[in-house]
């Protein structure tokens, strides 16, 4: 995939159904109430088109007003919600899509995930649970409910378990990327099934700010540490996910298009050690 095809926040990658997908999305986790709704304006207004939310961020009614206060028409836009772990059978993701579009406001999402392959209340039964749950999501994407389906934090192993019985491919995992944080093996996995990697903590949700490595290169590249990790993402064939309340930082985070990391910088970045912090295996999570 190459970045120099897209060339501003409104140029798109293709999912493998087909559907366009925004290079660059507006991530919402942590940020409550009404906040949300004046981040997801404010970033919208900016020029942001696709904006990612999940029912466990609770900010869904505040994302929907955000939108809407925007001007911005739906159809322009592209809203991506997860699944939460509270929800594994079929009826209970029928309901909770139902719910998330009625919080939105919205009649259809563009792209639903599941936020997470093994909660802890079903690690005994994970398999049987998500495919039961993907049974849902690809008759939500059959009744035109959601324009595209994917998953959140699966390794191979969870998506092989998926495409045992799955009729429709995901087209999107969301994991977590930044500098020094790049998971290849489901990278890879993903690459050779044709599915998009949306990288999430792409600051490693504040750290990379004071990283010597990363302050440094931004340096040479004459940006911000942000606008570096959030191309440097991009660079790599992702679709990088950045979160901000700060309108300042929401209109520096949209400024990755007019620089090209070098070779040898994007290797040093991906292979620098830890400072960012590293994705936790998912099948170990307390919760
Ligand atoms: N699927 C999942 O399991 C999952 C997990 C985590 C995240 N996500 C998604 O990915 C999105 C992004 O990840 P994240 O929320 O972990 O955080 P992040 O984008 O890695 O980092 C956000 C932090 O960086 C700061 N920041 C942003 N732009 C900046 C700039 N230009 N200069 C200085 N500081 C800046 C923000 O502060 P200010 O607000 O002050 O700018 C905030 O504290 C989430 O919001 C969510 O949508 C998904």
């Amino acid at each position: 995939m190459l970045t120099t095809n897209v060339k501003s926040a409104a140029d798109s990658f293709e999912l493998i159904n087909g559907v366009k997908i925004p290079c660059l999305g507006f991530g919402t986790w942590q940020i409550e109430g009404s906040a949300a709704d004046l981040a997801v304006a404010e970033a919208v207004r900016a020029g942001y088109i696709h904006i990612d939310t999940a029912a466990a961020y609770g900010n869904e009614e505040f994302v929907g007003s955000g939108l809407k206060r925007s001007g911005i028409p739906r159809e322009e836009l592209f809203l991506t919600t997860k699944l939460w772990n509270n929800i594994r059978t079929y009826d209970e993701a029928i309901a909770a899509c139902e719910q998330s579009l009625s919080l939105l406001g919205t009649d259809y999402i563009d792209l639903l995930l599941i936020h997470w392959p093994n909660p802890l209340k079903f690690r005994a039964c994970w398999k049987e649970r998500n495919t039961e749950l993907w049974r849902a999501m690809e008759q939500l994407y059959r009744d035109g409910k959601v324009r595209a389906i994917g998953v959140s934090n699966f390794c191979e192993r969870h998506l092989d378990a998926l495409f045992e019985t799955a009729e429709i491919s995901p087209s999107v995992n969301q994991i977590r990327v930044c500098p020094g944080d790049i998971d290849e093996e489901t990278i890879s996995y993903c690459k050779s099934k044709g599915i998009l990697i949306e990288g999430y903590s792409v600051l490693g949700t504040g750290r990379a700010l004071d990283s010597a490595l990363i302050v440094e290169t931004a340096k040479k590249y004459g940006v911000g540490v942000a606008q570096l990790c959030i191309r440097w993402c991009l660079q790599n064939g992702f679709v990088p996910l950045a979160r901000s309340v700060s309108p300042e930082h929401i209109m520096q985070n949209l400024d990755i298009f007019g620089f090209e990391i070098e070779p040898a910088d994007m290797v040093a970045l991906s292979e620098m050690v830890g400072e960012c912090g590293v994705h936790e295996n998912p099948d170990e999570r307390p919760f």
